[in-house]
């Protein structure tokens, strides 16, 4: 397993800490009022199961997951839903939460879809943030950190659905993919 990873990028320790903080800023930005939590299949479900354990305000928790774009539909970012939210939206604080943003077509997408249902607000969380990458302008709110753009894997995030489990975030040795 651990031949598979070039380096460390983010630590357990450091993913700890950096959750706490977003913990701590949500819980402040969200006073009094009660956060819908949408966590993003699948990649987003370890950090998903960790920010809302920092997060002290109410919240309900549901889930949508969503395929890559093609090639083809790239440009327009048009994902399919796979899996849609079990709950209305309607006049709710929505939170959604992704593992990384890269091209944020994704988001955008997400964001445009969501807005459409009548939510009371949307905001977006991020734990990585891969900015050489964007292709749209797109809002995170709440961003854990950025990272060059190299092929990462583990804290949610897969190569061929494997790695997900790693508890750190790591860059991939590319004589995995390369082989
Ligand atoms: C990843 C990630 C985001 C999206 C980000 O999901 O979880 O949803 O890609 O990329 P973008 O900013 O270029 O749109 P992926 O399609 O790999 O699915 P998974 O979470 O199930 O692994």
């Amino acid at each position: 397993m651990e031949k598979d990873v070039k380096e460390v990028l983010v630590s357990e320790t450091n993913i700890k800490k950096l959750v706490a903080q977003l913990g701590q800023r949500i819980t402040s930005d969200y006073e009094g009022k009660e956060i819908m939590v949408i966590c993003i299949l699948k990649g987003a479900v370890m950090f998903c199961a960790d920010l809302i354990r920092e997060i002290k305000v109410p919240l309900k928790l549901d889930f949508m997951a969503v395929s890559s774009y093609g090639e083809s539909t790239e440009s327009s970012g048009a994902v399919q839903i796979l899996k849609d939210l079990d709950s209305s939206v309607e006049g709710r604080h929505l939170l959604i939460v992704e593992d990384i943003v890269d091209t944020g077509l994704t988001l955008r997408y997400l964001i445009s879809i969501l807005n459409a249902r009548g939510p009371a607000s949307i905001k977006t969380c991020a734990f990585l943030d891969k900015p050489e990458r964007r292709k749209v302008d797109v809002k995170i709110d709440y961003s854990g950190i950025e990272i060059p753009d190299a092929f990462v894997i583990g804290y949610g995030l897969d190569y061929a659905e494997d790695y997900r489990h790693l508890p750190y975030v790591a860059v991939l040795s590319s004589e995995v993919y390369e082989k």
